[in-house]
């Protein structure tokens, strides 16, 4: 009985971390495109139509998180650089999908985002990192010629 607790904390940290390192995903885009950052959560269990808020965060290096959009009641909110530029589909909330739509992808872009998962199964989060490559047009390369 006394070993319990600290046997059940050990796995409850295994299970963290590898619930991390097995969460974690990477996207490589060239300025301009367009990509989704992916984010899945376990809806078993979970009613139809059940409340579910998601936030998208960007951890700073010189600051708190940028809150990059989120969904709570129904309303969503976007951050100022990322104005018009990303969608989430409240749609794909049913079927454990808060994946985020990013449309033209800026330098600044890069970086990881964390993405967090609120519903009556409790709270989930995962982790995407985003790498930015900013390439020469072609147009540009050939014009020097
Ligand atoms: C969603 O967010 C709202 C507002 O912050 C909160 O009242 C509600 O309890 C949240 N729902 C869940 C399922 O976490």
């Amino acid at each position: 009985m006394g070993t319990g607790p600290a046997l059940s904390l050990h796995s409850l940290a295994l299970w963290t971390l590898y619930r991390v390192i097995m969460s974690q995903s990477s996207i490589t885009a060239q300025c301009g495109e367009d990509v989704t950052l992916s984010c899945t959560f376990p809806t078993l269990g979970l009613a139809a139509n059940q409340q579910v808020n998601v936030t998208w965060k960007k951890p700073r290096a010189d600051g708190p998180d940028l809150l990059v959009h989120s969904y709570s009641l129904g309303m969503e909110k976007q951050s100022e650089a990322y104005r018009g530029r990303t969608q989430l589909d409240p749609e794909g909330f049913a079927k454990g999908d808060a994946s985020l739509r990013l449309r033209d992808v800026h330098i600044q872009d890069e970086g990881s985002y964390s993405c967090f998962v609120n519903s009556e199964l409790g709270p989930r989060s995962e982790e995407t990192s985003l790498t930015v490559l900013s390439m020469t047009p072609p147009t540009m390369g050939f014009a020097g010629l």
